[in-house]
């Protein structure tokens, strides 16, 4: 599965190219030496002629950080491991020019004696179902078309000229999506407050927060890093929901790759037309500005990081009020965590009956983890 769906974006019938080298540019990859990988693909590249037979695409992670560096060679769907850059001449050699993937060099459990097999076989794999990671390991996040390649902006196409505001909240509300920041507070009625409570406010909010303190937790990480077009996504279906035309994403200062694609991202969006004025033809106006948090994990609570947008320091205000109510720059405003964000565009794709049919009786979906310390992988 994993593997047709990059191929859809790699390697299908119109590319160019007759393979694609997917090599992760995820946080842990990073640091295990992914971008020496690249610079020797590259040089290995220019000096055989390949340049322009294999795509070498720079995706984000895809989970299974310890094994890194990773890399995935389609058509094949061979998935290498810990790749060292001594080990590129022959994958270069043997696989990408001679077509056959060089086995003692593969992650062993997709090894079985001559037989190569897919990567959805493996027992760290098999159980998952990737619903806010779906692009994350998939796609170039750096670039907006292998974004739209996997229905990207279609949700908020579908939310603009089909759906009403409040259908939209409806959605949500029987998706039964529930907060991935910790407080589990359902998504839809935060929506519907935000809609209602002030009738006729001149201004409202749509916040993302990116802080993500808690110790050994990557979740936000991994989605803003593989896939930061679906949280852009995401909050403009929120503003189009709740009546908002500006958006800000909080993330930490501490995600500097995170940070460099989002900006990427938002660019590359108003670029397009998916952020800004009339999006998709309609009346409907709305943008996105980051702001870098600066490591107090208090701004991760969001009164505290409200303030801290707003240029104070960031401390907890007093609820009620609630941000519904008076939020950033005392507006109504919305603030939802960035797992929560990348849920929606499947939500108002594919129904909110598909969602509620996943999870737990009072909590639908799927739910993202990071895994640290002593464990196997
Ligand atoms: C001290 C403290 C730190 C928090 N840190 C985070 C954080 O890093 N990321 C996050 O999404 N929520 C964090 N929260 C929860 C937020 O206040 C808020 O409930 C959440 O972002 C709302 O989004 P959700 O409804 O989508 O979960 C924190 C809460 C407290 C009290
Ligand atoms: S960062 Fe490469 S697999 Fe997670």
């Amino acid at each position: 599965m994993k593997g047709e769906v990059a191929l859809r974006t790699h390697g299908n019938a119109s590319s160019k190219y007759e393979r694609h080298v997917l090599v992760c540019g995820g946080t842990g990859c990073t640091s295990s030496g992914s971008p020496k990988i690249i610079e020797e693909l590259e040089k290995q590249f220019a000096d055989k002629g390949l340049t322009d037979k294999v795509q070498i695409v720079k995706t984000g992670c895809f989970g299974l950080c310890e094994r890194g560096p990773i890399m995935i060679v389609y058509p094949e769907g061979s998935f290498y491991s810990r790749v060292k850059v001594d080990e590129i001449p022959r994958i270069v050699d043997e696989h990408l020019i001679g077509g056959n993937p060089v086995k003692e060099f593969l992650y062993e459990e997709t090894v079985a004696g001559d037989e190569i097999k897919s990567l959805d076989d493996t027992s760290f794999y098999k159980k998952q179902h990737r619903v806010a990671l779906r692009n994350c390991g998939v796609i170039n996040p750096e670039n907006i078309n292998e974004y739209i390649g996997r229905d990207g902006y279609e949700a908020l196409g579908k939310v603009l000229t089909t759906m009403t505001p409040e259908d939209v909240i409806q959605t949500i509300l029987d998706s039964g999506l529930r907060g991935r920041g910790g407080g589990g507070f359902p998504t839809g009625m935060k929506w519907k407050l935000a809609r209602n409570i002030v009738p006729n406010a001149d201004q409202k909010y749509v916040c993302c927060n990116a802080d993500e303190g808690d110790p050994g937790a990557f979740m936000d990480r991994s989605v803003l890093e593989g896939d930061p077009h679906v949280v852009l996504e995401a909050m403009a279906i929120a503003g189009y929901a709740i009546g908002a035309t500006q958006g800000y994403i909080y993330v930490r200062a501490e995600y500097p790759i995170a940070v460099e694609r989002l900006n990427i991202a938002i660019k590359q969006a108003r670029e397009n037309g998916m952020l800004g004025k009339n999006i998709f033809g309609t009346d409907f106006c709305f943008d996105i500005d980051l702001r870098l948090g600066a490591g107090a994990f208090v701004c991760g609570e969001e009164t505290a990081l409200m303030t801290s947008i707003e240029g104070n320091r960031g401390e907890p205000r007093p609820r009620p009020p609630f941000p519904a109510e008076k939020g950033l720059f005392q507006k109504p405003t919305i603030l939802n965590n960035v797992e929560t964000y990348a849920n929606i565009p499947q939500i108002i794709l594919n129904g909110a009956q598909w969602f509620a049919s996943m999870g737990t009786e009072k909590s639908k979906g799927t739910k993202v983890f990071a895994l640290g310390g002593k464990i196997k992988n």
